[in-house]
């Protein structure tokens, strides 16, 4: 009898796995995962604030001392990133990890590598990146009164919010502008919405390795192409974080703002374990969706791989080495042509190119009769 159960129990799990399989989208093996999908649309935010987001985006005077803009890091023309394996940081020091993208970022769950901020709500990154003394640096109440001495931006703000400039509404324009700032016309969209000859014949078999063979789909799931969950995978270290001071700065007095335990001997990038503090999540990060990587390279959290062909050939060896690495990581045999595949899957997630025009910014002048002095 309890032979004949355990016979009628291996059956089920065979059948529930096929039933999966062949479920399609949101199956790998007998897990669930959310399914892929187009991205939804979004309630377009109001225009003469994205407008003034636009011209705040590529603002210097938004940076402590005028350095940078939120463009010096997220560059239209290099995917909305900087193009870097390791991105700059506020003049003086260094930071320690590869600048995302912000296309589709307003579709995130969780923000920057090691998922330290939620996107909801979504400006809160905004403040984080103006504020943080490794991005821009600046005070709230000075930045407010700079851009009070730009006549044409008090008039921007008049009409987009009614009101003067302030903190939280250069905080917010910015926020709706980034809104708009989210692919279209995307071919992998386009198919699931129905049009078939959206994907070449090599696509669709790579959506389909995705889903099975590679097993990609375990943790880059949902329209966005993350399950917003961090992961070991063993990504190797980059050596110019050892070898650069500036970047050790940057890293351990970054650790010692969110109290990591321990940071002072610290000298590599631990990722969620500066936001758990729990030692097994040392060296994970959150998954990256995949959406616009084709712009995006270098990848990985430390940018130490440098095209999608060379992520997919890291993946069939089966990640990396470390001690806490995901089990999720196996060999995967790919074959030539699968990996080709593969990566022309990849690029069926990249759209229109997102270009803006950059905008003529507007200059400080006097104000007359501050101190209503007398001639
Ligand atoms: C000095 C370079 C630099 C500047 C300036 C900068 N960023 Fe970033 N940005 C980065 C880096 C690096 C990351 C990833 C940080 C991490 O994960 O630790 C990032 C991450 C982001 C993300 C998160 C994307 C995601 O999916 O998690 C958004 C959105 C973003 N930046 C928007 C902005 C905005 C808006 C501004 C201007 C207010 C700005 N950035 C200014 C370097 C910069
Ligand atoms: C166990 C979860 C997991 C699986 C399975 C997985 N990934 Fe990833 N993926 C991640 C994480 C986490 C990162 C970031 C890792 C890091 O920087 O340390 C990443 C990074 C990437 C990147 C770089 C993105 C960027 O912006 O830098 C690409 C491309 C990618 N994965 C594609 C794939 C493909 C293709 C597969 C299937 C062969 C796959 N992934 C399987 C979790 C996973």
């Amino acid at each position: 009898m309890r032979i004949f159960q355990r016979f009628l129990l291996g059956r089920l799990v065979v059948a529930a796995c096929m039933v999966a399989l062949l479920g399609g989208s949101a199956a790998w093996g007998a897990e669930k995962y959310s399914p892929l999908g187009p991205l939804p649309d979004l309630k377009q935010p109001d225009s003469a604030r994205v407008e003034l987001g636009r011209y705040l985006f590529f603002d210097n005077r938004l940076s402590g001392d005028t350095a940078l803009s939120c463009a010096s890091c997220h560059l239209p023309t290099k995917g909305w990133t900087d193009g870097l394996p390791l991105s700059r940081a506020y003049p003086g020091s260094e930071y320690f990890r590869n600048a995302k993208t912000v296309l589709n970022a307003v579709h995130a769950e969780v923000l920057f590598w090691d998922g330290r901020l939620s996107s909801d709500p979504f400006e809160t990154h905004v403040r984080d990146h103006l504020t943080e003394s490794h991005f821009m640096n600046m005070d709230g109440r000075l930045m407010q009164e700079r851009i009070k001495q730009i006549p044409e931006y008090v008039k921007m703000f008049k009409n987009a919010w009614n009101s003067e400039p302030s903190f939280g509404k250069i905080r917010n324009s910015i926020r709706d502008f980034e809104k708009t700032l989210v692919s279209r016309n995307v071919p992998f969209d386009k198919y699931m919405k129905g049009d078939k000859r959206a994907l070449s014949s090599n696509a669709k078999k790579g959506l389909t390795l995705f889903k099975g063979k590679a097993g990609c789909i375990r943790c880059h799931n949902g329209a966005y192409f993350s399950d917003g969950k961090p992961y070991n995978l063993g990504v190797p270290t980059n050596p110019e974080i050892a070898k650069n001071p500036l970047r050790q700065v940057g890293m351990r007095s970054f650790f010692l703002g969110m109290g990591v335990p321990g940071f002072e001997h610290l000298t590599e990038d631990v990722g969620y374990y500066t936001v758990s503090k729990v030692e097994a999540d040392k060296g994970k990060f959150v998954t990256p969706t995949l959406r616009e990587a084709t712009r995006t390279a270098p990848y990985m959290h430390n940018g130490t791989l440098n095209s999608l062909e060379g992520v997919i050939e890291y993946y069939n060896k089966g990640g990396g080495k470390a001690p806490n690495k995901t089990p999720l990581l196996k060999p995967l045999r790919l074959t030539a042509s699968e990996k080709e595949a593969l990566v022309e899957f990849l690029k069926s997630l990249s759209g229109d190119e997102v270009v803006v025009t950059v905008p003529e910014l507007p200059k400080y002048e006097v104000i007359k009769n501050w101190l209503k002095v007398k001639n």
